[in-house]
């Protein structure tokens, strides 16, 4: 029996519904794959338990969680806790304390999608943004003087080290190495305008390039990245960026290639020293949380990757395959995608493909 451990965070808003459609494809795939098995611990952990016990997740959550051999988790975030507590209340230290230090994003267009950008089909648009998951831009470090006066200030600073460049870039080149395709690796700079943190992070692509000859890199500007994912996004295969950068890039990933409702994201600790943790890219949305509509197949496309993760490659291919497949026929789909559908009618019609793909 190949059995695993996975430690269910659904958290707030739309996590909740979207997770639980998540471990039903879970189950689907145990009951097509008898040698699988997935056994499910819940943490109610949110903006509810920081309401009731004044933080996210008890003093020993790091600790619970360290043994598991992944973690499933919703969003986090909700009207009336200020979004910087619940981030640095419960998904930071995880992806920190974790080691998860890189950050997978696909941006792929799956089949039944339409690209908002006209004349794209799957072909160009398939690439995948690694950010980095522990540093950068969102650090801990700075702070606030003379509030409530005029002189109210405040000032964050970015961390950028040689370990977390280093690790984040050699990771990225691997890939790109791997990928058969062009073996292009893009980089995301602003040396420009940031003097000393991006020249840093540009030199360390310089050297590391060195090492692996047989990739293409090319360094571009922020701004005009952004640009290029509108204007040429068939040109790419791996972007590596910084934590801010990257995140800000992915959402606009995301956009071009169906919306939140479908992005997915996994926090690898590459290592497997520590559970790796594989989340949709999307908030707890609350304007629509509670309505049961929300898409959930971001979520169902991290089950995916966190099967690939596991060594499950067959089980990822089918989810994928299930969902694209629910996606092509184009009449189960939630109102993001201009359908009718509830959360669960989506979840049970992916189950519904999968089985009949066994
Ligand atoms: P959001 O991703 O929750 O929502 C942005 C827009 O996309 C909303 O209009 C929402 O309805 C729509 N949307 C998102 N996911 C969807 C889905 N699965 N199906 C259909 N529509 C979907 O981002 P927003 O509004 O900026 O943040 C809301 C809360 O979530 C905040 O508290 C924020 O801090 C938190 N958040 C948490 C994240 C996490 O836990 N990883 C990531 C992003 C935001
Ligand atoms: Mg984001």
């Amino acid at each position: 029996m190949r059995d695993y451990s996975i430690a269910l965070i659904p958290g707030d808003g739309i996590g909740v519904d979207v997770i639980r459609e998540g471990r039903k494809v879970l189950e689907a795939v145990c009951e097509i794959d008898g040698g699988l098995k997935f056994d499910y611990t819940e943490f109610d952990w949110s903006c509810e338990h920081y309401a009731r016990h004044g933080k996210m997740m008890p003093d020993d959550g790091l600790e619970r969680l360290r043994g598991f051999d992944s973690i499933y988790l919703g969003a986090v975030g909700y009207p009336g806790v200020p979004d910087h507590v619940s981030l640095w209340g419960l998904l930071l230290p995880i992806r920190r304390a974790f080691r998860q230090y890189i950050n997978i994003r696909p941006v792929k267009l799956l089949r039944g999608i339409r690209s908002p950008l006209a004349g794209r089909s799957a072909e160009d648009l398939d690439f995948i943004v690694i950010r980095e998951n522990n540093e950068g831009e969102y650090s801990s470090m700075g702070g606030r003087m003379y509030e409530g006066t005029p002189l109210d200030m405040a000032i964050q600073n970015s961390v950028f080290t040689r370990t977390g460049v280093e690790r984040v870039l050699r990771y990225a080149f691997r890939l790109a190495q791997a990928n058969g395709k062009r073996n292009r690796l893009t980089s995301a700079t602003k040396s420009n305008g940031i003097n000393h943190t991006m020249p840093f992070w540009d030199e360390y692509v310089g050297r590391i390039t060195a090492e692996y000859p047989g990739v293409e890199v090319s360094n571009v500007h922020i701004d005009a990245l952004c640009a290029f994912f509108v204007t040429k996004p068939d040109t790419f295969d791996v972007v590596v960026a910084s934590n801010l950068f990257g995140d800000i890039l992915t959402d606009l990933g995301a956009a071009i290639v169906g919306g939140l409702g479908i992005a997915p994201s996994a926090n690898i600790n590459p290592e497997k020293e520590f559970p790796s943790m594989f989340e949709p890219v999307h908030g707890s949305a609350p304007d629509i949380a509670g309505k049961g509509i929300a898409n959930p197949i971001a979520a169902i496309w991290c089950v995916s990757m966190m099967l690939e993760h596991l060594g499950e490659a067959e089980a990822a291919k089918a989810v994928l395959e299930a969902v694209q497949d629910v996606l092509e026929e184009g009449q189960v789909l939630t109102p993001d995608l201009g359908g009718k559908a509830s959360t669960r009618d989506v979840g049970d019609h992916i189950c519904r493909k999968l089985r009949l793909a066994a």
